[in-house]
């Protein structure tokens, strides 16, 4: 079985690219330092995917030894690195943790990995490395150009990526560019769970439609996009998770630092979301126009050819298939992982 190890493998996105390494036949080590996550997460993963194998080491990246200890279970054939700070808001305030979190924790591990001789990696990036875009669907060519500290810690850390792949051959890296993950496994087990206000919009309509909160409200009714309100791509987790499969198995065609958006393609506003949520759930959501939000885009979506060429991957669901399942995590865990125990 080959090994991957897995940074941030407790979070929303890593929880659910574990199970699907592990239906894969992955052997899995997860490193996290749950600074964002429960370790429920990882007991929900063993239960989805109980043939596999998964160990956890409850470690910060920038914690050497420990980063050795989660290593020397190997032999490690690949990393799987989402670790991070992910705040864009918090990211302002609080820029050097974020500096050294996520770009300084990526320095460790590539050391870790150097030491190890592991030469494949398939990296979390954002399609935040594009800020204002200049045309859309955005391609992987497009100018690079981040507007507040957690998108430059993903652009330094792009940079940093090629610079490592051009210094010795043999690195095999894939930067995932991101476009808007939402949705949850269909069984309801693992979801997104954030801490406090979501600043997020899937998030924050589910709390709505939950009873959390009272309304969403939209930041902006006056962009230039067909309904007035922000447009992006969102793309369903499982099917993201499919695209680190995708990556992983693509390896052996990838040489040096490759970036790839993972995205569907398809733009939709704020209240076509708004409105496929209110179906899924059978009810209204109640909603509000408000200002728009300093520093969003008026409309953003993937080219997702680059995907589908390198990687033989698309993304296979629809709106309604994110809205329905992100429902169905949120319903049946209103806490999310909150109330949850280890036991169930
Ligand atoms: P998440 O917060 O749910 O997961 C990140 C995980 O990393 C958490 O479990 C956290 O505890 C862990 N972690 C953070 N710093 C660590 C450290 N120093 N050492 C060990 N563990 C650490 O976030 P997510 O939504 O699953 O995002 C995963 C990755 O994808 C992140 O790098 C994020 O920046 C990137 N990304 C996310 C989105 C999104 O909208 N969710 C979009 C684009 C890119
Ligand atoms: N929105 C609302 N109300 C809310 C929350 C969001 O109207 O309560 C709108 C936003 O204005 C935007 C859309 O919903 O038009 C999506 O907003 P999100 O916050 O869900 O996502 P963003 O596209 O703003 O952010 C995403 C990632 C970030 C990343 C950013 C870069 O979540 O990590 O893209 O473009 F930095």
């Amino acid at each position: 079985m080959p090994t991957a190890l897995v940074t941030g493998g407790a979070g929303y996105i890593g929880s659910h690219t574990c199970v699907v390494l592990l239906e894969a036949g992955w052997d899995v080590v997860v490193v996290d330092n749950l600074s964002n996550s429960s370790e429920i997460a990882l007991a929900r993963v063993r239960e989805l995917a109980p043939s596999g194998s998964l160990s956890f080491h409850r470690v910060d990246l920038l914690d050497e030894p420990g980063l050795e200890a989660a290593f020397a279970e190997g032999p490690v054939d690949a990393v799987v690195h989402f670790a991070g700070l992910k705040a864009v808001g918090e990211s302002v305030e609080q820029p050097l943790r974020y500096y050294e979190n996520n770009v300084a924790g990526t320095v460790q591990l590539l050391k870790a990995m150097q030491r190890h001789g592991v030469r494949d990696l398939v990296f979390s990036s954002s399609c935040t490395v594009y800020g204002d875009p200049e045309e859309i669907p955005v391609t992987e060519s497009a100018p690079l150009g981040a507007a507040n500290p957690y998108g430059r810690t993903k652009l330094y850390i792009e940079e940093m990526l090629r610079d490592v792949a051009a210094s010795e051959p043999g690195w095999r890296m894939t930067l995932l560019r991101y476009f808007n993950p939402v949705g949850a496994h269909p069984s309801g087990r693992i979801g997104e769970d954030p801490t406090g206000i979501p600043n997020n919009l899937m998030p924050y309509v589910m709390q709505v439609a939950v009873g959390r909160r009272d309304h969403v409200t939209i930041h902006g009714g006056d962009y230039p996009t067909p309904d007035g309100t922000g447009v992006r791509d969102y793309i369903h987790v499982v099917d993201l998770a499919a695209g680190h499969l995708a990556a992983l198995q693509a390896l052996d065609h990838i040489d040096g630092a490759v970036p790839v958006n993972l995205g569907t393609g398809n733009g939709y506003s704020v209240l076509d979301v708004v409105r496929a949520a209110s179906a899924a759930v059978g009810r209204e959501i109640r909603y509000e126009i408000g200002p728009r939000r300093p520093g969003d885009v008026a409309a953003v979506w993937a080219d997702p050819r680059s995907a589908r060429e390198l990687l033989g991957w698309t993304a296979s669901r629809s709106l309604d298939d994110m809205v329905a399942d992100h429902w169905r995590w949120q319903a049946s865990n209103p806490d999310g992982f909150g109330s949850a125990t280890l036991a169930g």
